[in-house]
């Protein structure tokens, strides 16, 4: 019999390894490379953090716990594992170990009191990650050196509008293997609106615009009325439902004209975890706010949150009128996104999708290059990004 061993083709020993192993393998060759950005990011549901009840998560690869301050109401994020010998402070997996605000780590039973640590404005043996509260979630701020001065929470709202006068939903899209900039780049990405959800082809002027301080960027397009019957046949693969969709863009037999603008839409990026946008939809009569926020677990691991906001365009007298329509609006609205990015945008989230690495851009894309260059230059070390020079894209 004859056994054939023989060595692997020069060819074959040079391609480099892609994807996840590649960077896994790079993060082990630099362990002092940070591959994460710094910022503000959306940590939990603020109604699920309790007083009495501890909450482990992992946030940006390291292990944390959440919970309410009793006597201040402020929400508490630490370090999950004890100064002294490092049992985890849930070792027992059931949310105890709180007496009054105090963490007393199960093991040795030594007490830790975080919120007189942020009282005391300075490093104390836990590693404390600031929190704010914001329409219905908990952000903490991810910062390398810890013990610097917390950098400042973004402009998270919408100057332009009283968002008292908005209803709010919030929701947990779910958690994806991938690179968290995919669902980021969303709104710069303004032609998937219409090959992946079947609306009405978008048009954008390419105008944007960054901050003084670098970490916001602005831009805007538009779905037209003389688009929409572009909505469906070029794109059969687009939204399951688009027929649906398209009839409420423009019932059948109805008379009435169409706006000339069927959605406006300003975007804005927010630091690196935090795409917002403004939907003016003239014709639904609905006035619509989205934050999209996104939040590393560990490199190739995110969780992707969502509020919504709603409002009718027209403005009711009575209060009980309003509220009673904003959430008829915001019902609609939740409705329309779970269609939208809870089952169309998925199968490209989950895909195996690293950086991004000289894409081929067609005059279209300009937003996208903008978005991204601005996205990984403000918030990325330098190293890290000689380091991931050489990625391609990966959908393996
Ligand atoms: S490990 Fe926590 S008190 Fe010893
Ligand atoms: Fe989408």
């Amino acid at each position: 019999m004859n056994i054939m061993v023989g060595k692997p083709a020069a060819a074959e020993q040079q391609v480099p390894a892609r994807g996840r192993k590649r960077l896994r393998d790079l993060l082990l060759q630099h362990p002092d490379v940070d591959p994460y950005p710094e910022g503000w990011f959306v940590l939990e549901f603020a109604d699920k953090v309790r007083t009495d009840r501890l909450i482990s998560k992992k946030f940006f690869g390291q292990d944390v716990v959440i919970y309410r301050h009793p006597d201040s109401g402020q929400v508490i994020c630490t370090q999950a594992h004890c100064p002294h010998l490092g049992a985890h402070f849930d070792s027992y997996k059931n949310g105890g170990c709180l007496e009054g605000g105090i963490m007393v780590c199960p093991y040795h039973h030594l007490r830790f009191d975080p919120q007189r640590q942020i009282e005391n404005g300075r490093p104390g043996p836990l590693r404390i990650y600031p929190t704010i509260e914001y329409h219905g979630f908990v952000l903490a701020l991810r910062q390398r050196d810890w013990t610097a001065p917390p950098l400042p929470v973004p402009n998270l709202g919408f100057s332009e509008v009283d968002e008292d006068d908005f209803l709010y939903d919030t929701q947990s899209v779910g958690v994806f293997n991938g690179d968290m900039l995919v669902p980021l780049m969303a709104n710069a990405d303004y032609m998937h609106f219409q090959t992946v959800h079947g609306t009405p082809e978008p048009v954008c002027d390419h105008a944007f615009s960054v901050s003084p301080d670098g970490r916001e960027c602005y831009f805007s397009f538009e779905l037209l009325a003389r688009n929409v019957h572009k909505v469906d046949e070029a794109y059969p693969r687009a939204g399951r439902l688009r027929g649906l969709r398209r009839m409420f863009a423009r019932p059948p037999g109805s008379k009435k004209a169409l706006p000339e603008v069927l959605t406006r839409v300003t975007a804005a990026g927010i630091g690196p975890g935090l795409a917002k946008s403004r939907w003016w939809e003239p014709q639904f009569g609905i006035d619509l706010l989205s934050w999209l926020y996104v939040t590393p677990i560990d490199p190739f691991t995110y969780e992707l949150f969502m509020c919504h906001g709603a409002r009718t365009i027209k403005a009711f007298k009575t209060r009980p009128v309003q509220k009673a329509l904003n959430a008829v609006g915001l019902q609609a609205h939740m409705f329309a996104n779970h269609l939208y990015v809870g089952q169309e945008d998925p199968p490209f989230y989950t895909a195996d999708k690293l950086r991004l690495y000289q894409p081929a851009y067609r005059a279209k894309d300009q937003i996208i290059d903008k978005y991204i260059g601005w996205w990984k230059s403000t918030f990325f070390t330098p190293e890290f990004q000689r380091m991931i020079e050489g990625y391609d894209l990966d959908f393996s």
